[in-house]
């Protein structure tokens, strides 16, 4: 078995449902199940003895060592955080709370499972801890993407909280020899996206004729990935990754935001044009930037694809018409998601 936390968000839950279509190994899934969690990302998997599912905190020490102790898991998937800078720049407090703390509490769990393991179990135990390309920071026009030797230079508390946990974990390698692996991913779109991301958002107001935020001049980079490819990075490095390394995973596509915009339109324009005939592009609206916003971001993601052999299976153009065509089919999942929490989230946020 496998624990999973994290996995009742956008890509844990992603990865859990990939999990189990490639293989039968079980899962524990361990999710707080905050605002971004959300149990129907897994309604395929009801009554499916192979996915056990347990709402709690990974800062929950007591609760840990009850789990560990009784499913026994020979490795462990780190999704859990607080995910959105935006929210970050608001609120700081949960993310330090998650993901600084709660992966120290989880690491200290483990570490004590961990040790006591026969030496066979212990050997082949693997701790993976799930990052992003934003602990790297920002970079210029013309430099080199990142690789796994870039600085780590964070600039939203988000990225600085995740810049913490990668510490940490890797901390616990090197005095405790825990096998753990970090992966550091771009951007993700994909299905079960939350709508407070550009991507999701984007198609979710478009459809409802609303506004199109784009922050500042719409000219910053970004470098997207398909979920299901972000997926089968993990289980990659899972099976051969070498403990104590990071892997940088990408899948080499840089886009100004404005651009990732105007290709949603395009493809809402095919798919499910406007009544009116017009173009949903219309309804871009440029709003004040994001503090401290980061200007580009780019994964070298040679390392892995020359190690362990992973090469993402989508491009762009595929994984965005897949996405859109998602969200048109799925307007219940969207319905689901919009609480009162998220329409307060929205109302705050745009204000302006
Ligand atoms: P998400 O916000 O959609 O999901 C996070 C999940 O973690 C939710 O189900 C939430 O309920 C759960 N959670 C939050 N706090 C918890 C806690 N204290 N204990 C247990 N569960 C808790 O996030 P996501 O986009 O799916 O990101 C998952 C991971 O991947 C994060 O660690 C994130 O930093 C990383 N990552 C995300 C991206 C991206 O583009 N979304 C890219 C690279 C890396
Ligand atoms: O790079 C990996 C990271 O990608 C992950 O670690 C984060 O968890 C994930 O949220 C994502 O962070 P970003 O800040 O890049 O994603 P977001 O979807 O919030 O924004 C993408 C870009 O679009 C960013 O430059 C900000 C901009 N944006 C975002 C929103 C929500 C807009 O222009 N308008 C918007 O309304």
């Amino acid at each position: 078995m496998i624990l999973v936390t994290g996995g009742a968000g956008f890509i844990g839950a992603n990865f859990v449902l990939d999990w189990l279509e490639h293989g039968d190994e079980p899962v524990l899934n361990l999710d707080k199940l905050t605002y971004a969690g959300n149990l129907h990302n897994l309604d395929s998997l009801q009554g499916d003895a192979r996915h056990v599912f347990v709402q709690g905190d990974i800062g929950d020490r007591a609760l840990l060592d009850r789990l560990l102790a009784e499913y026994q898991p020979r490795a462990i998937v780190n999704f859990a955080a607080e995910s959105h800078v935006d929210r970050s720049i608001h609120g700081p407090e949960d993310f330090i709370q998650t993901n600084v703390v709660g992966t120290f509490r989880l690491l200290e769990a483990v570490r004590h499972y961990w040790s006591a393991l026969p030496a066979g179990g212990k050997a082949a135990f693997r701790f993976l801890h799930v990052s992003t390309d934003e602990v790297y920071g920002t970079l210029a026009p013309e430099d080199p993407a990142f690789t796994e030797e870039h600085r780590t230079e964070p600039n939203s508390p988000y990225s600085a909280s995740k810049a913490a946990s990668d510490h940490l974990v890797r901390a616990w390698h090197h005095t405790y020899g825990l096998p753990v692996l970090t992966t550091n991913c771009s951007n993700n779109y994909g299905p079960l996206h939350f709508p407070e991301k550009l991507i999701p958002l984007v198609i979710v107001n478009a459809l409802a004729g609303k506004p199109l935020p784009v922050y500042g001049d719409g000219m910053q980079v970004r470098d997207w990935l398909y979920v299901a490819d972000h997926c089968s990075a993990i289980r990659r490095v899972l099976q051969a990754g070498e403990p104590g390394q990071v892997y940088n995973v990408g899948g080499w596509n840089e886009k100004p935001n404005i651009d990732i915009v105007k290709t949603v339109c395009a493809l809402l324009d095919e798919l499910r044009p406007r009544a009116d005939g017009a173009s949903y592009a219309g309804q871009i609206t440029y709003v004040t930037d994001r503090p401290g916003h980061d200007r580009r971001y780019a994964i070298d993601a040679r390392k892995i694809e020359r190690e362990l052999g992973w090469k993402p299976a989508e491009t762009f153009e595929t994984g965005i018409r897949k996405t859109v065509q998602w969200y048109l089919d799925n307007p219940e999942w969207v319905t689901n998601v919009q609480s009162g929490a998220y329409r307060e989230w929205v109302a705050k946020q745009y204000a302006d």
